[in-house]
């Protein structure tokens, strides 16, 4: 996945010129992903929905990286005409470099990025602008408020220059164009800002999909949720050093016409933290793709799963010793914010797990994979070995096939049978046995891919250590920590993210900091189950939805109202249960979690978006209707009738087991000729 606009501090994206029930309305998204992770995925997922809702009007606004945009966008100018090639030219008359063109990605939208650089000469005045109009000082060592600053008042003056051409070209008029900027995080803050001091005439939003000071008193051990009210928040802010960019988000929030956060327990957070209740939820939707044939997201599993297969034959070379048809995927994948994710108490829970399935002499085996970026120096020398012995044993063997193949064909064509030892050569069996001594290791399989340059103190490693998920023989656990995120390029696995996660049986992400949470999202749109909790906006909204979320797949572990050792030990009984389900239950249960995709699709979820412009729209210009907000009701996913619900038990829910105990995938078809019938299925109208 290419990560181009993103991979720099800033992306913005301005919706303009939408025709709305025969208004015309200029509307401005702006927003700012960090370098990887959900911010970058709600933009690039939803600009399929808003070029389909908006065509050619609307476009997105970021900050110009070579790299990435060499990759990922093919640049262009806008129609010589259009109010958006005027603001460009004007922006550029000023001695600013502004690179449009339409980004690649689905619904290929148009987009601006703006070149920082060019415009860091005006910083000073930039900043005593910012000052001057809002008191907030930014000390000068921060480099990425700097970039903020600037970047935040390009798209001000652009935005300024947009009202000004579009005002024009609708002079004779009785309507002014009717512009939204909608504004996300505190980086892309800054523009709202500016907007709003020098009054320029446009609606705006602001969405936090997190807050600044929530992620740091989070990420520092503290009992968060139980004290949100308490925090003296500038003491909090001023301790951390971010007291300037706290400033920032909390004057764009207050700022904004309409304030939104992107799940409803960040919504409480806010409330305590910025001050301000939000106006409006707009829960995190995807671009889901449904596939014509309905089990092709099955087949899909099994084809990733192979190439994870193959990875894991490399890896555990020498003590691959489980079998893989009773092998089980689990992985937690996201920005390397260790308890935030909850990365601890799932190496916690794989531990007991671990225990559990010895115990029982299960004759399952799970292998963990740990997602996280951190500094490395590339991958291990065992890693690399292990995929170059398997590598060489499977070359060998594939020559010595293709050797007797012909040698059996030119026997045949000879009119007789070939005899056993015609079959395999000597030569054959000494490069065999080669290959088989090399398979031998003398240390157990490495826990991590790379080799981790703060190996010490990572976090991930420490706990490894003190769980003791060292892959021994006797683990039925076993751990692989890759501390990069995935892409086909990567020698070891050849997959991208989503292949990998398709390949998985089951995603587990026990945060316990996640205003959102994509992951889990994800892996319910690709109907691989998951575990998410009770603190992430995601587990909360499927709670909200679903009436046995447990059912579909979606796992949600409890880390707000019990104890920690109460919630790991929930989690690792979730897992040990997934681990009893067997073939058939796995595939039915995949097919449930495939059904809430509708749920999470941004042709439902957009409606809140389009709520959000209304309602600010309505503020600035009363004359417009107010915003319809019904939004799309609580959708009804009532629990499958083929399965006797429990709220009690986490058993009871799981799909039920075959009567004939087979793992035959069609058997399947019994649940899967309810559904088409409409018996088991989902009803996923608004009530
Ligand atoms: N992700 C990725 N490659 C990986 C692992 C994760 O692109 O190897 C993406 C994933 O698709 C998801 C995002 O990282 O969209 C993480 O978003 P989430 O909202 O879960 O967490 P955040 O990082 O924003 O806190
Ligand atoms: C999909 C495929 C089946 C395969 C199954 C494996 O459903 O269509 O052919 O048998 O996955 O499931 P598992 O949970 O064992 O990976
Ligand atoms: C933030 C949050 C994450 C959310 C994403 C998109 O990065 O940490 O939970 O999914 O924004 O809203």
């Amino acid at each position: 996945m290419n990560k181009i606009v993103i991979n720099s501090v800033y992306n913005n994206v301005v919706k303009y010129i939408v025709s709305l029930k025969s208004i015309v309305i200029n509307n401005m998204d702006i927003f700012i992903p960090s370098l990887v992770g959900g911010i970058y995925t709600v933009i690039r997922s939803k600009a399929y929905v808003s070029t389909e809702e908006m065509g050619e009007h609307y476009c997105l606004l970021g900050p110009y990286k070579e790299h990435c945009a060499r990759t990922e966008v093919e640049e262009g100018e806008f129609s010589p005409m259009s109010p958006l090639n005027i603001a460009v030219r004007k922006i550029r008359d000023k001695g600013f470099k502004v690179h449009t063109g339409t980004w690649l990605v689905d619904g290929n939208p148009q987009i601006i990025l703006f070149d920082i650089g060019s415009a860091t000469w005006k910083l000073d005045d930039f900043k005593s602008e910012l000052w001057e109009t809002s008191h907030i000082g930014i000390p000068s060592g921060d480099l990425e408020t700097n970039d903020a600053i600037v970047l935040g008042y390009m798209v001000a003056d652009f935005i300024g220059e947009f009202h000004k051409a579009a005002n024009n070209m609708r002079s004779g008029m009785d309507e002014p164009p009717h512009i939204v900027a909608h504004f996300h995080e505190w980086q892309a803050g800054v523009g709202l800002i500016g907007l709003r001091t020098r009054h320029t005439d446009v609606a705006t939003v602001f969405t936090t999909h997190a807050t600044l000071l929530g992620r740091y008193l989070c990420a520092g051990n503290t009992d968060f949720y139980n004290n949100l009210a308490k925090f003296k928040v500038d003491e909090e802010a001023g301790r951390r050093q971010i007291y300037h960019r706290y400033c920032l988000e909390r004057a764009a929030t207050h700022l904004a016409h309409v304030f939104t956060t992107v799940s409803e327990i960040t919504g409480f957070e806010a409330e305590h933290l910025l001050k301000r209740r939000p106006d409006i939820i707009t829960p995190n939707g995807l671009n889901v793709k449904k596939f014509s044939a309905l089990h092709e997201f099955q087949n899909l599993h099994a084809l990733s799963k192979d190439k994870i297969h193959e990875f894991v034959r490399g890896h555990f070379y020498g003590h691959y010793d489980f079998d893989l048809d009773k092998t089980l995927y689990f992985f937690i994948a996201g920005r390397y914010e260790f308890g935030n994710k909850g990365a601890d108490v799932f190496i916690e829970a794989l531990a007991r797990l671990n225990h559990y399935l010895k115990s029982s002499h299960s004759e399952m085996t799970v292998v963990a994979f740990l997602i996280f970026p951190a500094k490395t120096n590339n991958f291990n020398v065992e890693s690399l070995r292990g995929h170059a012995v398997t590598k060489s044993l499977r070359d060998t063997l594939n020559d010595i096939q293709q050797k007797i193949g012909k040698r059996m064909y030119e026997i045949c064509l000879s009119g007789r049978l070939p005899e056993p030892d015609e079959f395999l050569r000597k030569e054959d069996t000494v490069k065999i046995k080669r290959c088989i001594y090399a398979l031998q290791r003398d240390g157990l399989p490495p826990v991590t891919t790379h080799n981790v340059v703060d190996d010490l103190n990572d976090p991930v490693l420490n706990a490894i250590r003190r769980c003791q998920l060292f892959n021994t023989v006797n683990d039925r656990v076993k751990i692989v920590f890759h501390p990069e995120f995935l892409s086909s390029t990567n020698p070891l696995f050849g997959l991208d993210y989503e292949e990998f996660v398709r390949g998985c049986h089951l995603g587990v992400f026990p945060s316990y900091y996640e205003p959102w949470g994509y992951t889990p999202a994800e892996c319910t749109v690709m109907g691989i189950p998951s575990i998410t909790t009770n603190l992430s906006g995601f587990g909360c909204f499927m709670t909200e939805h679903v009436a046995d979320p447990m059912s579909y797949g979606i796992y949600v572990v409890d880390r707000r109202f019990i104890s920690l050792e109460s919630s790991v030990r929930q989690l690792a009984q979730y897992m040990y249960d997934f681990c009893r389900l067997n073939r058939r239950q796995r595939i039915i249960q995949r097919n449930r979690t495939e059904r809430l995709s509708d749920l999470l699709d941004w042709r439902n979820l957009g409606i809140y978006y389009r709520q959000a412009r209304m309602k600010a729209l309505h503020i600035v210009y009363p004359e417009l209707a107010p915003a319809d907000e019904s939004g799309v009701g609580r959708f009804n996913y009532p629990r499958p009738i083929s399965e006797p619900p429990s709220p009690t038990s986490s058993r009871a829910t799981t799909p039920a087991p075959s009567i004939h105990g087979s793992d035959d995938e069609d058997e399947v078809d019994e649940e899967k000729e309810l559904e088409e019938l409409g018996v088991a299925s989902v009803d996923g109208s608004s009530r």
